[in-house]
């Protein structure tokens, strides 16, 4: 299983200033070289963390996969088109969340969303759908041509009673299934942290993680070289 970070929240403590530091442009190369697969950045149409400069320069300097989380706006979309990341995740977004809450709603929004693949397959990028652990959103996204689904694991990192927990990996692990049936690649994040992780890195059918608030906690704390090698190792396999 690979792991992807998302740095969003290196943005966010610099942007609390206004200046320059801390750069998310240098954890990027601080999370590859303690072995992450992957750059995950958020590029929301407030720009509250990361903004069009920090993605310009990551698109030149991340050597493992830059993946481009966003909403299917036209002007994200067009950024994306002239960015070319390798993979772009599109979310549903509203401007008054904390974070992402929940997983688009691909059967009601296909046709824009179709539209939204087309586009990016135009430009050879791999668009991965972020899609609640539900049968038919995965089989819409397969419908409209996804490469991927990218499993919320929201709702299972924020159970607290161990009869939900079960449940909601239940539903995880058996979406991760669905999803590799129907030739998807399945991805999975959401509030993944050091604890409950570990349940979910023991899905094989998932290929690769999201993670990001945890390991920037983490990281304040211990550094973040050392925040990307406790979660690799809980990870990668
Ligand atoms: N995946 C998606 C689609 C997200 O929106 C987020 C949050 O930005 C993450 C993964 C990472 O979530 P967390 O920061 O809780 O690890």
């Amino acid at each position: 299983m690979k792991l992807s970070i998302n740095i969003d929240h290196v943005a966010t403590l610099r942007n609390a200033r206004g200046g320059m530091d801390p750069d998310p442009v240098a954890a990027a190369a601080i999370c590859e070289s303690a072995g992450a697969q992957g750059i995950v950045v958020h590029l929301r149409e407030d720009r509250r963390h990361i903004t069009d400069r920090d993605v310009r320069i990551l698109r030149q300097t991340v050597s493992s996969k830059l993946d481009l989380e966003m909403a299917a706006s036209e002007e994200i979309l067009l950024i994306a088109l002239d960015v070319m990341p390798e993979m772009v995740t599109l979310v549903p977004e509203k401007r008054e969340e904390l974070t992402t809450e929940g997983g688009l709603d691909v059967i009601g929004h296909s046709t824009q969303l179709a539209a939204a693949i087309e586009r990016l397959h135009g430009k050879n990028i791999l668009v991965s759908l972020f899609v609640d652990p539900v049968a038919e959103q995965i089989e819409a996204s397969e419908n409209i041509g996804a490469d991927m689904v990218e499993l919320h694991t929201g709702a299972y990192a924020n159970a607290r009673e161990d009869n939900e927990v079960r449940q909601l990996l239940y539903a995880v692990r058996e979406s991760a299934k669905h999803g590799k049936r129907l030739g998807l690649g399945v991805n999975a994040g959401h509030g993944l942290n050091y604890r409950n992780v570990r349940a979910i890195a023991e899905i094989a059918e998932i290929d690769e993680l999201s993670i990001g608030h945890a390991i920037m906690s983490r990281a304040i704390f211990a550094g973040l070289d050392r925040a990307v090698k406790e979660m690799a190792a809980l990870v990668m396999r």
